[in-house]
């Protein structure tokens, strides 16, 4: 287990008191909707293209109440400008590597590769984590973006680095829209992303950087859309929240103060098949999960206080346990808009959540668990170690395409948790030790928390695409040493697809 004597005496924030951020204090900001700089039709198949640009580059960010904050950031900001496009049209996102030649944290290279998370995008436009692009480099990645609408995000993936530059502020969100989505819950204003994360300062305001010899980063700062604890005004009606625990390690347990419920509306892959309510769900880091919040009952002047409820083993501080505030009031509703009032409880059904275990060919199981000789994460026993020595070709897995299979990761480890993440794919969870999933994950997803001495199950479709795509764990210091594989879809034994961005031939 975690010492938590040991992590607390050496990473939380050393900010003077005066300038330790205090909750509830700094109003709610959102992340700018990133505009296309020109739109186009694909000559292939007839799809609209819209183009899009950011450019990763240091900055300085204001987090704190005295003192500013170097951030990395996709056009210098944290979260990163959203991405929100239509299913069905095309986006090509030109990533260009201005960043600076140092990085804050030490002298690590700063190549980075770029992945949308959540998306099935093409084995040479997924951010495969050797893939890199030098600094004074772009490169254009491709998202066909015929997914169900769902909340995605963008997030550095260089190989070794994801940890550092994805805390330093390389993350946003990217939303896929669809008309059933638009018909079922709130949009524009009342459809609101928060990108959570935790943070630790150090005196002179930037941040500070302490993975706990790899096992997790522990804030004492909780940021939404980069500001600490934040208030946010809102009306009486009901509300949307696309929630992205950004957190490099730390999971959440978000329940509201009033004892009112969550209703869990969508998770990674998009809407549920039918909603759910809870008082509470635990959020691990990477996952995303909509929710419904219905103020219509609450008085004017009301706040209503986001909290986190327990730490699941993250390491909790003072004001872990808070996230940020709603002050409710009196502006008129508009309830000609008819998500104003509307909890719907039937959503959407969705490929995968409708397989069953019949049409599953094969049943994996991954243990997954620190390896105490090498000090190395693994899946199964390998590490990216062993991806790299291989000349890229080791695959723990080598599934047909279109094939459906169960897959079980076993966390036979105590004090450990991780949230294990497939690229491509969606999944259906069917089982934690044996039982049924909690209600808030029987939606389509992507990223699964593996709590300790947990055997989690889940279904598995494999495609659209052939060929080679990784998975890893989201606890992103565990990721970067060295618990990430890779598994192969539709290829022969020893066969190298075309597309590879490593190990095709040029
Ligand atoms: Cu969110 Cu492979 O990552």
């Amino acid at each position: 287990a975690i010492p938590l004597a040991n992590v607390d005496a050496k990473s939380a924030s050393r900010l003077s008191t005066a300038d330790m951020p205090r909750p509830y204090l700094t109003a709610l900001t959102r992340a700018p909707i990133l505009q296309p700089n020109a739109t186009g039709i694909d000559p292939v198949d007839g799809h609209p293209v819209q183009y899009y640009t950011v450019t990763q580059m240091a900055a300085v960010a204001a987090i704190l109440p005295r003192l500013r904050t170097p951030i990395l950031g996709y056009n210098g900001i944290f979260p990163g400008p959203t991405i929100s496009v239509e299913r069905g049209t095309k986006a090509v996102l030109r990533v260009r590597n201005q960043l600076p030649l140092r990085h804050p944290f030490g002298g690590h290279l700063l190549a980075t590769s770029t992945h949308l998370h959540g998306s099935a995008s093409l084995p040479q436009f997924d951010g495969y984590a050797s893939d890199l692009t030098n600094r004074g480099f772009k490169k254009d990645y491709q998202y066909p973006n015929y997914q169900q609408a769902r909340t995605l995000w963008y997030h550095d993936h260089s190989v070794h680095t994801t940890a550092l530059n994805v805390y330093a502020g390389l993350a946003a969100q990217y939303h896929v829209h669809d008309p059933q989505e638009r018909q079922l819950l709130p949009q524009g204003e009342f459809d609101v992303a928060l990108t959570i994360n935790d943070a630790m300062f150090a005196a002179n305001g930037s941040l500070g950087y302490d993975h706990n010899s790899h096992s997790g980063l522990w804030g004492d700062v909780i940021l939404v859309n980069g500001k600490p604890w934040p208030t946010m005004k809102v009306q009486r009606r009901v509300y949307r929240f696309r929630i992205l625990n950004a957190s490099i390690s730390r999971s959440l347990r978000p329940t509201l103060s009033t004892g009112d419920p969550l209703i869990v509306v969508a998770t990674d892959g998009g809407l549920m098949p039918v909603a759910r309510s809870v008082s509470s769900y635990r959020h691990a880091s990477a996952e995303r999960y909509e929710v419904l919040i219905d103020f219509r009952k609450y008085t004017n002047g009301q706040r209503i206080l986001l909290r986190n409820l327990s730490n699941d083993n993250n390491v909790a501080y003072a004001n872990t346990d808070k996230i940020m505030a709603f002050d409710v009031v009196d502006t008129p509703v508009n309830t000609g808009d008819p998500t104003w009032n509307t909890i719907p409880t039937v959503l959407a059904g969705s490929e995968i959540m409708s397989l069953t275990t019949a049409q599953s060919t094969k049943t994996r199981r991954f243990r997954v668990k620190r390896n105490d000789r090498t000090n190395l994460w693994t899946i199964g026993e390998d590490t990216w170690q062993d991806v790299v020595a291989s000349g890229f070709r080791k695959v723990v897995a080598d599934p047909g395409l279109n094939a459906v299979e169960i897959w079980e990761f076993e966390n036979s480890s105590d004090g450990w948790f991780h949230p294990i993440h497939m690229h491509l794919v969606d999944f259906q969870v069917l089982s934690r030790n044996g039982q049924a999933p909690f209600p808030y994950e029987l939606g389509p997803k992507d990223t699964v928390y593996v709590g300790e001495r947990e055997i989690v199950r889940v279904l598995v479709k494999f495609g659209p695409h052939r060929g080679k795509y990784i998975m890893h764990c989201h606890n992103l210091p565990h990721e970067d040493h060295d618990m990430m594989v890779q598994f192969s879809v539709g290829l022969a034994d020893g066969e190298v697809d075309a597309n590879d961005p490593i190990t095709a031939a040029p």
